[in-house]
Parts: C-alpha cells; sequence; structure tokens
C-alpha cells in the first residue's frame, strides 16, 4: 500500500489518478449536456479546485467562460467554522448561468456562504459541481448539484487537496492513516 508524509502525519493512497480521471470525465459528460448552450461561467474556487477545475473544462467543449473565486474555512484537519474571503467574487453574474466549482464539500459551510453571496446577484441559475463529497459530514442544507467521487474517508488530500499547503500536487487521493 502507498503510503506518504505530510508534516507529521501519515497518508495511504486510496484513489488512483485513473479513476478520479474518469470520474471528472463522466461529470464533465453530464454538465456538457446541460449546459452546452447556455454559455456559463464556470467559477472555480480556489485554491483546492483549480486542478479539478482544469480537467472539468477539457470536457465542456461549448462556448463558457472561466472566473475564479477564494474563500477558506479549512485550518489544519478541522472546518474553522468561518469564512476567510481572500478574493472577491466577481461582478458579472447577474442574469448568467453560474456553475460553481469546489474541491471538496464537508460541512458545507463554504458552499452556503457562497451561494448566499452569488445569490446577491442574482444569477439566471446557479448549480454546484464538487470533486469530492462527504455525505455523512454535511450540516448545512446546502449539497453539490453534481459530485464525482462520494467519500465517507475523514480527512483526505491529493488532487489539488492540501494539509496545511502540502499534498496539493499529489496525482491520486491520499486518506490520514489511524
Ligand atoms: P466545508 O466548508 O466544511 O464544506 O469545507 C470546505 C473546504 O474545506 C474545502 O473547500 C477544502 O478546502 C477544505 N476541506 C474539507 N475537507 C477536507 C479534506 O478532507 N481535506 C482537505 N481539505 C478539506
Amino acid at each position: 500500500m502507498e503510503t506518504i508524509v505530510l508534516h507529521e502525519l501519515e497518508f495511504q493512497k486510496i484513489i488512483p489518478e485513473a479513476i478520479i480521471l474518469e470520474s471528472i470525465q463522466k461529470l464533465g459528460n453530464t454538465i456538457r449536456k446541460e449546459y452546452y448552450n447556455l454559455n456559463p461561467i464556470v467559477l472555480v474556487v480556489l485554491n483546492g479546485a483549480f486542478i479539478f477545475g482544469a480537467e472539468l473544462i477539457k470536457h465542456l467543449d461549448f462556448p463558457m467562460e472561466l472566473d475564479f473565486v477564494r474563500y477558506r474555512s479549512y485550518k489544519g484537519l478541522e472546518s474553522g467554522g468561518e469564512i476567510i474571503k481572500s478574493m472577491a467574487l466577481p461582478s458579472n453574474l447577474s442574469q448568467r448561468h453560474i456553475l460553481l466549482v469546489e474541491d471538496i464539500v464537508d460541512t458545507g459551510l463554504t458552499l452556503s456562504a457562497l451561494k448566499k453571496d452569488i445569490e446577491l446577484q442574482k444569477p439566471a441559475s446557479l448549480k454546484i459541481a464538487t470533486l469530492i463529497f462527504k455525505p455523512l459530514a454535511l450540516k448545512y442544507s446546502e449539497k453539490p448539484d453534481f459530485s464525482a467521487i462520494e467519500t465517507s474517508n475523514p480527512f483526505i488530500v491529493g488532487f489539488g487537496l492540501d494539509y496545511k499547503h502540502l499534498g496539493r500536487n499529489l496525482r491520486s487521493i491520499y486518506q490520514l492513516k489511524d
């Protein structure tokens, strides 16, 4: 079993790159059918969703715009319970079809804060695509509309996800070893 060490913690590989890419391709096909004639704005949440967003838009072969936002709530292994908005939302979301791209929906705190702020601009529609959904951890009512992978693993890294800034560059997904 392949393991890696980030800072003081050991992680083991649980989802290889090929499976992740396959799941994103499937998700891309679903999203493609829904958005091909809507010229959506794909809004990627930094930092964690940048690799997922890059992979996902390779499957969207129609006119679309790309933009970024940076909200975060995690410190180390725990959700901070407080949202830090370190990059504001774009201001042109009114009357547009918005696809918000998240790395992971865990408690749902970040997602619910983002949804609330985006809805203030009155978009034509707003849906959420996430690489990882942890349904058992959800504490808020907002759920993603599309998810590539569902898991119950407590803490994972890789494919854009980090532990204290390390691990984003791992090509596969790893979980914390107990
Ligand atoms: P939420 O607000 O609790 O849903 O958490 C969302 C954010 O916390 C994500 O966008 C990630 O940046 C981070 N996060 C949540 N769970 C994990 C995890 O298992 N590994 C790494 N980051 C995570």
